[in-house]
């Protein structure tokens, strides 16, 4: 074995970086019976150095200075797990270019930046690894771009925000509300003060579009992806849900078909027997579609120190048998295609749709006279007094697949029926035909 050891900088010793710190502490022997050398922090940067850290990161050096890690010549790979995308941008830029290895858990910085950083890394013969950014502790990005790089890929499904899945999976088994829900996850640390990023579905936007540049050797930016959170969806909804056979999730899915690439992100219904429907909590889980292989599914914590640290730190290790082997920079691909997305008028769905509507003679024939007059028929259909309220009665409807352009022409067109109350909900529902 090499006596050399491998010193390496930390950017950030929050729950990663601790987590970072524990995985190499106390997996060092398995790690360096397979790299050869010794992993040691040499430094650790930190916001507040006078921050109460726990003890046994006692002895780790900290630094409110990145410079003493950029620019110290000794430090050959550097862990980004402080977040943020500007000024973090900015310093991984410095640490290729001074030959250092990168390692980043960061999905924000990844989604706006990945394309430069990663031809960056390229031309400074450097590696950039990213697993932890999608799906935490699950290694989907390795899955992708190793695992089966021999397939055409064609669709992936995923849960990849463990803050809104535990959320939903709380909200329905319960009977609870989003505000309820929200506070309870705030209190376990599972949502952030600010839940935005989580709830809107920006996150899981922009792991999807991280995964499919990579599935489909295409670039997506975050702007390709059409993003829904879960901000509307109330405890009516999922009841409904229950009683037609489906459970709810923030699904991510990017599909590919002739070329064309549609990525979203959005509140859909799944059948209860749908793989993706049986993953609760806080868990993620991606499904891929591969021409050859068929079906995958790849389930895992989406996050916490030790998971995601796992991930950080299984890069590290890739970068370490790549230095024995001297091919590191190498694992960059330019895309193979140009993205071309699909329009409303070529992307097919069914939905779930439910209306208030006026208890009388006529609604009913209304209603579904506007269905047929935009060729919408249905799977599905409930209609129902509705509590509290003897004038309106509520019918709720899954549809057959439909172009979404022609269901947001119905859409309208029922808010404009004068039968027709309101549109009170309507969402996208997977895996049924
Ligand atoms: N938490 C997870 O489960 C998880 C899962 C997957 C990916 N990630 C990603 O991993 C990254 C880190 O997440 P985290 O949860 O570990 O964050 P965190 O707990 O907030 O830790 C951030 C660390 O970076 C330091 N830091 C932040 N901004 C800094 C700055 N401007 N200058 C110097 N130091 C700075 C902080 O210093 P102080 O300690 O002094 O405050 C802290 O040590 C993020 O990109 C996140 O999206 C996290």
């Amino acid at each position: 074995m090499e006596e050399r050891e491998i010193q390496v900088g930390l950017l950030g010793l929050g729950t990663v970086g601790t987590g970072v710190a524990s995985i190499i502490k106390h997996h060092q022997e398995t790690l360096s019976h397979q790299i050869g050398r010794k992993i040691v922090i040499k430094r650790a940067l930190v916001k507040d150095k006078k921050k109460v850290r726990e003890s046994w990161l006692s002895n780790l050096e900290l630094t409110e200075n990145a410079n003493d890690i950029i620019e110290d010549p000794s430090i050959e790979a550097v862990i980004e797990v402080m977040g943020g995308i500007e000024e973090t941008r900015l310093l991984v830029e410095r640490a290729l270019k001074e030959k250092k290895h990168v390692i980043t858990a960061n999905k924000d910085l990844m989604a706006e930046h990945g394309s430069t950083l990663l031809q960056m890394a390229n031309e400074q013969k450097c590696d950039l690894f990213y697993e932890a950014s999608v799906a935490g502790g699950i290694p989907i990005i390795r899955t992708i771009s190793e695992g089966l790089s021999a397939d055409k890929l064609t669709k992936i499904m995923g849960i990849v925000n463990g803050t809104t899945n535990y959320m939903l999976t709380k909200m329905s088994a319960n009977n609870r509300t989003f505000d309820d829900v929200l506070l309870e996850a705030q209190e376990l640390g599972y949502a952030e003060a600010d839940p935005t990023a989580d709830v809107d579905g920006i996150d899981a936007a922009r792991k999807m579009a991280i995964l499919s540049s990579l599935a489909f050797s295409s670039p997506v930016q975050i702007e390709d992806v059409s993003v829904k959170g879960i901000r509307q969806v109330s405890d009516v909804d999922l009841a409904f849900c229950q009683q037609l056979g489906y459970t709810m999730k923030l699904i991510g899915v990017a599909q590919k078909d002739e070329g064309q690439i549609e990525v979203r992100v959005e509140p859909t219904l799944l059948p209860n027997a749908h793989p993706l429907a049986n993953v609760h909590n806080e868990f993620n889980a991606v499904l891929v579609h591969g021409e050859a292989v068929g079906e995958t599914m790849f389930y895992g914590p989406g996050a916490g120190s030790l998971p995601t640290a796992t991930a950080v730190v299984s890069d590290l290790v890739a970068v370490m048998k790549n230095m024995q082997r001297r091919v590191n920079g190498y694992s960059y691909q330019t895309p193979l295609f140009q993205s071309t997305f699909k329009t409303e008028d070529e992307i097919q769905s069914q939905y779930f749709i439910r209306l208030h509507v006026y208890d009388r003679a006529g609604t009913f024939a209304a209603v579904t006279n506007l269905f047929a007059q935009h060729d919408v028929s249905f799977e599905k259909l409930l209609q129902l007094p509705l509590e509290n309220q003897t004038e309106l009665a509520e019918i709720v409807l899954v549809t057959h697949s439909s172009s979404v352009a022609i269901i947001k022409k119905l859409l309208i067109a029922l808010n404009q029926l004068s039968a027709v109350d309101k549109v009170a909900s309507y969402y996208r529902v997977e895996g049924g035909e």
